[in-house]
């Protein structure tokens, strides 16, 4: 097979000619990095891998983060369930993140495989953070360069927990979880402008769900520039979406982009297996 690498719209890029359930050689590894450092998220269509399969595919890029809030699959706790049962109104991930922002090490990806899908709806979106990063006017660039910011999980997964609302779902039926460890969580502290560790490309590194405030400026001046950072980062033209089919596959640099689920599907069902793969401090 012969791997060919395709321009997703304005954000990412399909990887064709390759396949995930084999060991794929160094050679298509590099390529598939390439992608990924460049793109931001990379998307695999007609894939059939198992369990096994994703965990040793995602092995291939660092060790497995197992994640302390969603639930874990029962044979499998490297994978994270996130699910959406036809009852519940609240999903997971609805909200503009990046993952795993509110750890010291930040992760460096996730891969996410469509399980069950519903008929229609259940895209997720993506932004990225290099193209947000490069469209920034040069007062606002002036503003935020040098600046650091902190981010939490406490506020999402802890017991006061408001924004990641599946978490406050009285259906969510163990999908999240763990509020007690994200109570007495420390926050990192990371550069508003980060240098992404595998491009060299600079990209902006705050988000709406996990980053709390900017260092060094009052609150109020804080939350009114992340506002406005936010503001320009959800602009259309530094956004696309995916639109999952069975078989497929994204991974997605937690550094460089910016995501979201759909909640446009009540009354159906729909199930994927996330692994998230350990990152690195940011610079
Ligand atoms: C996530 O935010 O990790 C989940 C994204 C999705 O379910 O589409």
């Amino acid at each position: 097979m012969t791997l060919e690498i395709r321009q997703h719209g304005r954000v990412g890029a399909e990887i064709l000619g390759i396949d995930l359930s084999c060991t794929i050689s160094d050679e298509d590894f590099a390529e598939v990095r390439n992608a990924f450092a460049e793109h931001g998220v990379v998307f695999f269509r007609d894939q059939s891998f198992t369990e096994d399969q994703h965990i040793a595919f995602a092995r291939r890029w660092g060790p497995i983060n197992i994640n302390r809030f969603f639930a874990p699959h029962p044979a499998y706790p490297e994978i994270a369930l996130v699910v959406k049962e036809p009852d519940q109104q609240h999903n997971i991930g609805g909200g503009w993140h990046t993952d795993h922002s509110y750890d010291f090490e930040p992760a460096l990806g996730s891969i996410l495989a469509a399980r069950e899908l519903p008929p229609e709806g259940g895209a997720t979106a993506f932004a990225s953070m290099y193209a947000a990063y490069n469209g920034l006017s040069a007062r606002l660039k002036e503003r935020i360069e040098g600046r650091r910011a902190v981010h939490s999980a406490r506020h999402v997964f802890g017991s006061k927990a408001g924004v990641y609302e599946a978490a406050q779902d009285s259906r969510s039926d163990g999908r999240i979880g763990n509020s007690a460890a994200a109570d007495v969580l420390d926050d990192p502290v990371h550069p508003v402008v980060i240098i992404h560790p595998l491009s060299g490309k600079r990209a902006v590194y705050v988000n709406p769900s996990f980053t709390v405030r900017i260092l060094g400026l009052a609150e109020e001046e804080s939350q009114d520039l992340l506002a406005e950072v936010y503001e320009h980062c959800k602009r259309p033209e530094f956004q696309e979406d995916f639109h999952w089919r069975d078989g497929s596959i994204a991974f997605w640099d937690n550094r460089a982009t910016w995501h979201y689920a759909y909640n446009d599907y009540h009354g159906h069902r729909r199930e994927m297996h996330r692994i998230t793969i350990e990152g690195s401090a940011l610079v």
